[in-house]
């Protein structure tokens, strides 16, 4: 029965499934690359990743703050660390779209701005990042939503909001 057909490999029909089945591995292995890589930058709310040991020692959020980086358009850089934002107060003129940026130095802290849709998680070591636009005079406090410790419900700071012509620019 044996050397009938003394061929070398496999039959055609062989070869094809062998293709294609390393055809679908290689399709596997690009999908799981291309989403674990595409994750990576994904998470919501994430900006970069930063080192929360030397993230204000140089950057922006070394002079956290608010400041104006075009007409009506806003960057405000907050630190939070237990149990206080840094800054504690950002001024803004009315219509001001600001594009918030917080991190933490080290436990994870949240971030939301009272009467509005601003809410992040503040993770050490990520950059949370939301934009909004202010339309409403007003007091708007920000407070820590994520349990922090002993004083985490004193951890709060407020953005004021004020007539545009009232507004001196770069905040408090
Ligand atoms: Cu910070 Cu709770």
């Amino acid at each position: 029965m044996t050397g009938d057909k003394p061929t070398m490999g496999a039959d055609p029909f062989e070869r094809n499934w062998m293709r294609f089945s390393i055809g679908l591995l290689l399709v596997f292995a690009a999908v799981i690359t291309v989403a674990a890589f595409a994750m990576g930058f994904a998470v919501p709310g994430e900006h970069e990743r930063v080192d929360p040991r030397t993230v204000t020692q140089s950057g922006p959020f070394a002079t956290p703050g608010v400041k104006e980086i075009g007409p009506g358009e806003f960057e405000a850089y907050v630190v939070s660390r237990t149990f206080a934002f840094d800054p504690a107060e950002i001024v803004i003129p009315q219509g001001a779209k600001v594009t918030i940026y917080v991190t933490s130095v080290d436990v994870q802290h949240g971030f939301k701005i009272t009467d509005t849709n601003v809410n992040m998680q503040v993770v050490p070591g990520h950059v949370s990042k939301l934009s909004y636009t202010f339309d409403r005079i007003g007091v708007f406090p920000y407070i820590c939503t994520e349990y922090c410790g002993i004083a985490h419900a004193a951890m709060s700071g407020t953005v004021k909001v004020v007539p545009a012509d009232e507004f001196e620019g770069g905040g408090a």
